[in-house]
């Protein structure tokens, strides 16, 4: 059993180094409001309904990558928009499972009203259960409540940092299986089930991954779409996806948005998950994302 006594004092250490880095960063461009020591940043400065010039650009990938998850207010992007930027950080996927908005593929549409409840609210990171997962996805609010709907995210590399020397060594080259069929896969009859399992099959990822551009090293684990780590007794990988899954839940580790008409968030999904709360029913909340094709983690 993971062992976590020294967990609630937190990654003191993690957490103020990390807030003087941040506090360190230098840009012309743009200016980084942050929202929480070590996660989001709301950025001024930046006009995405026009192309962004490589200057700007590469300040605006620098603090996507610093502080994990950016926000930008009052962007009233067309779809075009909207999927230019996000292109600006590498290929697009279409979501197999998830709505898309008419006559664009790669745009999924979360519309929540009276009828359809949000069901967001656990924490993720988006399409885990792919073999190469996302690495970032931008979502831009149309329509939202006069107060509720929120989105939290949480620092999986400080959820790592936290965890004490002896868990981190335990975790060390353990391998997680990601799978969409306890979320997506419930609602679907056992013929298109067995179908989309052949075309996305469960996906071995490692409990903790490395960054592929920061080196950092985060926990990759999470509630929705891990089943189980691979080579343990199923109570055993049970208690211990729990213990692991139950970090993004540390205040100290999050930080929360609240959206109006027209905020845009990009988050890095190699190293957080997020949660969009789900407390405005039955006012409707529209939102629309779009979703990056990342890299193996390893
Ligand atoms: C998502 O899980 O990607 C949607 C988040 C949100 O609607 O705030």
């Amino acid at each position: 059993m993971i062992e976590l006594k020294e967990f609630k004092f937190g990654p003191r250490k993690f957490l103020d180094v990390r807030r003087q880095e941040l506090a360190g960063l230098r840009f012309e461009r743009i200016r980084p409001r942050p929202l929480s020591p070590t996660l989001g940043a709301e950025i001024e400065g930046v006009d995405l309904t026009r192309p962004l010039d490589d200057t700007t650009f590469a300040e605006v990938e620098r603090a996507f990558l610093a502080f994990k998850v950016i926000f930008f207010r009052d962007q009233a992007l067309t779809v075009e928009q909207h999927l230019d930027f996000a292109r600006r950080f590498g290929e697009l996927e279409d979501h197999p499972f998830l709505p898309a908005k008419d006559g664009h593929a790669e745009v999924i549409r979360f519309a929540k009203d009276e009828e359809v409840a949000g069901v967001e609210n656990m924490w993720h990171s988006d399409v885990s259960w792919r073999e190469i997962p996302s690495l970032g996805s931008v979502l831009r609010a149309v329509e939202v409540p006069a107060v509720g709907g929120d989105t939290l995210w949480a620092d999986m590399e400080a959820a790592w940092e936290g965890l004490p020397h002896a868990d981190k060594e335990r975790l060390e080259g353990l391998v997680a299986v990601h799978d969409f069929t306890h979320s997506f896969g419930l609602g679907m009859d056992r013929e298109k089930r067995a179908e989309m399992q052949a075309k996305f099959p469960p996906a071995r990822h490692p409990v903790v991954r490395t960054h592929p551009v920061t080196g950092r090293r985060s926990l990759y684990v999470n509630p929705i779409f891990t089943s189980h780590v691979e080579g343990l007794e199923r109570e055993e990988s049970l208690e211990l996806l729990r213990a692991l899954c139950r970090q993004a839940q540390v205040p100290e580790y999050q930080c929360r948005f609240r959206w109006q008409p027209d905020s845009v968030a990009l988050w890095d999904n190699r190293c957080t998950q997020h949660y969009a709360t789900s407390d405005y029913w039955p006012q409707a909340r529209v939102m629309e994302r779009v979703t990056v094709i990342g890299d193996r983690p390893y």
